[in-house]
C-alpha cells in the first residue's frame, strides 16, 4: 500500500512509497482491528517531523510514515472483537502503552518511561497510508451525525485533557466554580478550545495575532466568545477589560507569552493550562520576584498536559456533538483545506501554517 514516510532527523525527507499491507492477525488472539483510512489530518508536529526536528522510527525500521489526526472506517474484526464491527467508524489513540505504572492502568499519556510510543511521531507508524491494523482498546467509534467532522477529534481529544486536567488541580478549592476563560492562541487547539470552555458554559476570551475579521475569529465570535488581538489589545489590557480570569488555555507555541500571562492574566487561585510542545530555544529574562510573589500570594496553578486517554476522547466525541448539535455547520468550517489522495502530500505540507488555513487534511478514501 502507499504510504507518506520519512526519515527522521533528515529535513525534508518526506516521500511517498510503497509500504507491505498490515494484517489483521498482526494483533494477537483474534483480537485485530483492520481499518480502511478515509482521512488524515495534519499539523505543526508533522511539519517538525518533516523538517527533522522531531520524530523516531519504530524499532527495526529505517523509515517512520507520518500522520497522527486519523478518521477511518473498520473493515474487517478478529474473532475475539465484539466492541467493534464491520462498518463503524473510527479515530484511534495516538500513543501506545509503555511499560511504566501509568501506561498499565492505560494512562500513556502520564508515562514516566524514558521514551513514549506515539502513532506517526515516536516509534510507531502513522496513518498517512491506506490501512492499519489496531487493537480495540486503541479505537474510538464516532457516531453517524460526527461522519463528516470526526477528523478533528484527535486536536479536540489534547484539549479535553488539558480541560480537564485543569478541573483535577481545582479540586484543591472543594468549591471552584469558574466563570472566566481565556484562550491564548486562536489556531486549531485554540478554536477547540474555545469551544470545549463554552460547551461548559464559561465566558471565553480568545486571543490571537491576527487582526479581526478573519475566519478564526468569527467562529470564535460565532460561538458566543470574544476574539482579541494582540498585536492591538496586549496582554495588560485584555485584564483591564475584561477581568482577570479562572483558566487561562496556553495554545500559542510562543513560550515567552506565559509568564506575563501568569501576572497578568491568571486570577487568584486561578489555573493556567500549558499545551504547546515548543521545540525551539528561546530565552526570556522574568521578574522572577514579581512572579513567584504573584503566584504564592494568589494560590495560582500551572500545570503541562500533553496527548490524552480514552477518557479524553471520548469527552471529545460529546463536545464535538454538542457543538454540532448547537452550532450546525460550525465544526465543518474548520475543516478549510482538504487535499485529495496521499499523492497531493506536498500540496498538505506547503499549506500548514499558511493565511486562511485552519485544518488541512488528507482525503486518503471516499
Ligand atoms: C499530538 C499529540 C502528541 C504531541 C506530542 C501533538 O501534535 O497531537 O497527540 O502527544 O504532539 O508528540
Ligand atoms: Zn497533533
Amino acid at each position: 500500500m502507499k504510504a507518506i514516510i520519512v526519515t527522521p532527523g533528515t529535513p525534508n525527507s518526506a516521500r511517498l512509497e510503497e509500504i507491505p499491507d498490515p494484517s489483521i492477525d498482526d494483533v494477537p488472539y483474534g483480537r485485530g482491528v483492520l481499518v480502511k483510512i478515509l482521512r488524515v489530518g495534519l499539523d505543526g508536529t508533522d511539519k517538525e517531523i518533516n523538517a527533522g526536528q522531531y520524530g523516531t522510527t519504530p524499532e527495526g525500521s529505517d523509515y517512520l510514515v507520518l500522520g497522527h489526526e486519523s478518521f477511518g472506517v473498520v473493515r474487517e474484526v478478529g474473532p475475539s472483537v465484539t466492541e467493534l464491527a464491520p462498518g463503524d467508524h473510527v479515530v484511534a489513540r495516538v500513543r501506545r502503552a509503555g511499560s511504566s505504572l501509568y501506561d498499565r492502568i492505560d494512562m500513556p499519556d502520564f508515562t514516566t518511561d524514558a521514551t513514549y510510543f506515539e502513532h506517526g511521531i515516536s516509534r510507531v507508524h502513522g496513518f498517512l497510508t491506506e490501512f492499519y491494523v489496531e487493537e480495540p482498546r486503541y479505537l474510538i467509534k464516532i457516531p453517524q451525525s460526527l461522519k463528516e467532522v470526526g477528523v478533528l477529534l484527535e486536536p479536540t481529544s489534547v484539549v479535553e485533557k488539558g480541560i480537564s486536567q485543569a478541573y483535577e488541580v481545582q479540586r484543591r478549592l472543594k468549591v471552584w466554580q469558574p466563570g472566566r476563560a481565556a484562550v491564548l492562541g486562536a489556531g486549531t487547539i485554540g478554536v477547540l478550545a474555545t469551544m470545549a470552555l463554552r460547551n461548559r458554559g464559561l465566558e471565553v476570551v480568545t486571543a490571537g495575532l491576527q487582526e479581526p475579521p478573519y475566519l478564526n475569529s468569527e467562529l470564535v465570535e460565532a460561538i458566543g466568545a470574544r476574539y482579541v488581538s494582540t498585536e492591538r489589545t496586549p496582554l495588560p489590557r485584555i485584564a483591564e477589560t475584561f477581568g482577570q480570569f479562572d483558566i487561562v488555555f496556553e495554545a500559542t507555541g510562543f513560550s515567552p507569552l506565559i509568564f506575563e500571562a501568569l501576572c497578568v492574566l491568571l486570577g487568584k487561585n486561578g489555573v493556567m493550562v500549558l499545551s504547546s510542545v515548543t521545540g525551539g530555544s528561546r530565552r526570556v529574562e522574568v521578574a522572577s520576584d514579581a512572579l513567584n510573589l504573584d503566584f504564592v500570594l494568589g494560590n495560582k496553578a500551572m500545570v503541562g498536559t500533553v496527548n490524552a486517554n480514552r477518557e479524553h476522547f471520548e469527552a471529545g466525541v460529546r463536545d464535538l456533538a454538542i457543538a454540532e448539535a448547537e452550532y450546525p455547520g460550525w465544526l465543518r468550517r474548520l475543516l478549510t483545506h482538504p487535499v485529495h489522495g496521499l499523492d497531493q502530500w506536498e500540496k498538505a505540507f506547503e499549506l500548514l501554517g499558511a493565511p486562511g488555513v485552519i485544518k488541512v487534511f488528507v482525503e486518503v478514501a471516499g
